[in-house]
């Protein structure tokens, strides 16, 4: 387990020299109630056996104090689903960074594909966002993945090079180091339909190539139908750190095998 807290306090797991993290995407679900009872759950089972990566979870903008206040003391980290590029001002409906940062987040989810395909959010807003999340101190967690027509137009690769193109170009290398990058087909998300482990890998493999000796400390997560019945196969991959979880997150049951599907 990673506890959170001075960087040189933590007892990190990794791959080689990356940090392996499995990252709960809670999406538009909750409700204070339900909420306390998963997190309370996560700090019951990950402190009385650390699983040996670190975990977080992602949770709506109103729970974000609630998840402050259950699991200040414990080992999982939690972070928010986006936020505005701008530090402050006349952005009715936006968050921003250092918000964030003040309900203790450590983490925010940028450009997912639920976010870029029903708000239009182009590769340089989620650049700017990831910069934004940077600059409050917070680690983005950039999200990237190709649809299925992209996929079968034999695309995936130039599509997700295209987007980590943007990021490297607005941030770049030393500071996109500082993030996490999550590889998450469309096609695979919340549709049951994984990409196989070998598929995956390639990617994975593809995403680090391109950020050469930067990518050699990051962490590339996963994402899209990762359940505790796959999660063993995709985590082996050697450029596979962990998962973006979405549904799998919302059930202890099915969260915790997955925290723990690395040995
Ligand atoms: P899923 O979602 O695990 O429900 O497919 C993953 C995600 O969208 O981050």
């Amino acid at each position: 387990m990673v506890a959170r807290g001075q960087p040189q306090e933590r007892q990190e797991q990794r791959v080689g020299r990356r940090t392996r993290r499995v990252v709960g995407n809670w999406k538009m679900h909750g409700a204070l109630a339900r909420n306390a009872a998963l997190l309370d759950a996560c700090v019951q089972r990950f402190q009385a056996a650390a699983p040996g990566v670190e975990i977080v979870v992602c949770v709506p903008f109103p729970f974000l104090a609630q998840a402050q206040t259950l699991l200040r003391e414990s080992d999982v980290a939690w972070g928010a689903q986006d936020l505005s590029p701008h530090a402050q001002g006349a952005y009715t409906g936006e968050v921003s960074a250092s918000m964030l940062k003040e309900f203790g987040a450590a983490f925010v989810i940028v450009g997912h594909s639920e976010r870029r395909a029903q708000h239009s959010e182009t590769s340089a807003l989620v650049a700017a966002k990831a910069a934004a999340a940077l600059a409050g101190g917070l680690t983005p967690i950039i999200c990237l993945g190709e649809t299925l027509e992209e996929r079968e137009a034999d695309m995936t690769e130039a599509v997700v090079a295209g987007q980590l193109a943007v990021c490297m170009e607005t941030l770049g290398l030393p500071a996109l180091g500082q993030c996490v990058i999550a590889y998450e087909p469309v096609w695979a998300i919340g549709t049951g339909r994984t990409a196989t482990a070998v598929q995956a890998q390639k990617v994975h493999a593809f995403l680090r190539a391109r950020l050469g000796e930067t990518g050699d400390t990051m962490t590339l997560l996963y994402g899209g139908s990762v359940k505790a019945s796959n999660a063993r196969e995709l985590f082996a991959m050697p450029d596979i750190d962990g998962g973006l979880i979405g549904g799998a997150s919302l059930t202890i049951d099915e969260f915790e095998p997955i925290c723990r599907a690395f040995d």
